[in-house]
């Protein structure tokens, strides 16, 4: 659905559940991410690009310093918390992400209280960023109704705090970055340290290509746990070392200082430094139009992520895997990991041959049917007049 008719019937919901007309509807965008993998807290380079599923939200103020929310997706119930007593982990699990901007722009920010109806339309736990989805329309919607000109990174930061301290997921700047930076036709070339952004175009459309994202679904409950925790080596092996950040450090100097590390220390960091390395490489041959050194580095992106990082799952090694071996220029796990999503950059004409050998292979091992979807750069967050 465009986004216009997605506000028009947004807005008539939004009618029938808070009994007004909303002052303002925003929407913010998923992402796939080409590389640049569990690097975003580490200062590294990462390379994503906003898919055309949205989350859109309708807001209003209110009169009071309560903030009402509901989802469409939620069946409409009005979940109801008073701003001043708001505290971090705390109420029902989705409405932590709307509510945790809030919280994160703070009570300054806000003179009212808030009615929000959310329609989110990026498929939830599939490596595709719904959270920061939905906390940048928020993001987006707040920042122009109260007229408070934060700037995109700045919003960034609120996001991401939000998600953070009040939801309690220790994630990077990646997606909420993206969701608010991304420009149609282009992956965003993001600099975590600084919020530096350059646009590559990825027109892959034109040259015959696609970019297949496979939903493998499987949706492993360690996300968190196993997130934070390889996030806690990294940060080990930067202490460890006695340097800022893993990011100043070439690949050969961190082989030479193996020693210094414990094992699982050095792996884990090793896939850092040399995934900072990987995404370089990758807009250089990006810019000179090689797709095929472009696929094989986000092939051995993958490898990385599975056997350093260890952040992938059997389901996600055989969509990577099979892809591979029926024509993809290259494939790998995105997001995350532990289930999720992966995309794999193929020859459109393969499209149909690639999707069926997934299936029969997902099939034959007894996984639960995977769902593919073709991602093209999208645009990021903006309000819908
Ligand atoms: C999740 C986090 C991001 C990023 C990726 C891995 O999506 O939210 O910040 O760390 O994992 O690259």
């Amino acid at each position: 659905m465009l986004g216009k008719q997605l506000a028009l019937m947004l807005a008539s919901k939004f009618a029938e559940i808070f009994g007004k007309h909303p002052d303002l509807i925003a929407s913010a965008p998923g992402r796939v991410n080409l590389i640049g993998e569990h690097v975003d807290f580490l200062d590294g380079f990462v390379l994503p690009f906003a898919i055309s599923d949205v989350t859109t939200v309708a807001i209003s103020k209110n009169s009071s310093k309560v903030i009402r929310v509901a989802s469409i997706q939620k069946g409409g119930e009005i979940k109801s918390v008073d701003f001043s007593k708001i505290a971090p982990m705390t109420g029902e699990p989705w409405t932590r992400y709307p509510i945790g901007v809030l919280w994160a722009l703070g009570n300054e920010a806000l003179s009212n209280g808030l009615d929000i109806l959310v329609d989110g339309r990026v498929p939830l736990g599939a490596g595709l960023s719904s959270s920061a989805a939905l906390e940048c329309a928020v993001a987006t919607a707040v920042n122009e109704l109260y007229g408070l000109n934060l700037s995109l990174p700045e919003l960034a930061r609120i996001a991401q705090k939000g998600e953070n301290v009040y939801v309690g997921m220790p994630c990077g700047i990646m997606d909420q970055s993206v969701s608010l930076m991304a420009t149609q036709g282009n992956a965003l070339l993001l600099d975590t340290r600084d919020l530096s952004t350059e646009q590559i175009p990825f027109d892959i459309a034109q040259l015959g290509l696609e970019l297949l994202v496979i939903d493998t679904q499987v949706h492993h409950a360690l996300v968190d746990g196993g997130y934070a925790e390889r996030r806690a080596s990294c940060e080990k092996a930067v202490a460890d070392l006695g340097i800022t950040s893993l990011r100043d450090i070439s690949v050969s100097e961190f082989e030479a200082r193996k020693s210094e590390l414990d094992a699982k220390t050095y792996i884990r960091a090793y896939h850092g430094v040399t995934e900072m390395k990987r995404v370089l490489d990758a807009v250089v041959l990006l810019k000179s139009g090689d797709f095929v050194g472009f696929g094989e580095i986000v092939t051995l992106a993958h490898q990385s992520l599975r056997d350093n990082y260890t952040v992938s799952c059997p389901e996600l090694d055989l969509a990577a895997d099979t892809a591979n071996k029926f024509g993809a220029l290259g494939a790998r796990m995105i997001g995350g990991g532990f289930g999720g999503s992966a995309i794999a950059l193929i020859k459109a004409r393969d499209s149909e041959l690639i999707k069926s050998e997934i299936r029969g292979a997902f099939m034959a091992s007894k996984f639960k049917a995977p769902r593919f979807f073709s991602a093209l750069p999208s645009q990021g967050a903006a309000v819908i007049n």
